[in-house]
């Protein structure tokens, strides 16, 4: 069993055996606006989790071996939306991830709908089963010039489709959310299995 000590290794194989390990990661496609000029920038990021309930907070992280245009856009406007990824929208996500100059709106490019959102002015991607609007709470920086910034936005509106909503919950079976495993490898949900509750609240946390 290989013991692999992290110092002094090159960041990349660091980064292949870090994706290998933390999954299967859920997928956030974000989009943002450059409030210079109104342009809509789309694209999905793995490395996510919600880091608060209350009040609602979620964080992405992006690296920072170049500014993406997701961090410049969120931080000069001040927003973000969030929008969940389902196996029906595996293509239009896929191909927003291609590295174009900030010039290039992948909505436009690749003719992915928006929406409007209800409290922000950045839109939300029409297709996604769920959308979260998020004002932006904090940008971390971590690490050094190869490291991640952890964009952290507090969720104002979830937009839910109806079919997915039953009594204040999400049904995961009609969801279907897509997950990422390494580089282009994703993978769906298998079957869902159902453990006894344990503790006193039912409302697992
Ligand atoms: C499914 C998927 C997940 C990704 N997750 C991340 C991530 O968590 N962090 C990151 O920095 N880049 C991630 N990327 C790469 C970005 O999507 C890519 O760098 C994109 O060009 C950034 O776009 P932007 O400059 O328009 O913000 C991911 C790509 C794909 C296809």
């Amino acid at each position: 069993m290989p013991l692999i000590e992290v110092e002094g290794m090159h960041h990349d194989d660091v980064y292949k055996l870090l994706v290998g390990s933390v999954v299967p990661r859920p997928i956030a496609w974000l989009t943002t606006i450059d409030p210079e000029n109104g342009r809509v920038n789309a694209a999905p990021f793995s490395c996510y989790t919600f880091c608060c309930s209350s009040p609602p907070m979620v964080g992405v992280t992006v690296g920072r071996g170049r500014v993406k245009d997701s961090t410049r856009n969120a931080r000069n406007e001040g927003s973000f939306v969030l929008n969940v990824v389902n196996e029906d929208m595996i293509e239009p996500m896929h191909l927003s991830s291609t590295d174009f100059p900030p010039e290039i709106s992948e909505p436009e490019h690749f003719n992915i709908e928006l929406a409007p959102s209800k409290f922000i002015r950045t839109p939300r991607v029409k297709a996604a089963p769920i959308s979260l609007e998020c004002k932006l709470h904090e940008i971390i920086a971590f690490g050094d010039k190869d490291g991640s910034d952890f964009i952290v936005g507090q969720v104002i509106a979830f937009h839910i489709n109806d079919d997915l909503y039953e009594n204040g919950r999400i049904n995961m079976k009609k969801l279907k959310p897509l997950a990422r495993l390494g580089g282009p490898v994703y993978a769906r949900l298998g079957e869902h299995i159902t453990m006894p509750s344990v503790g006193p609240s039912t409302t697992a946390r």
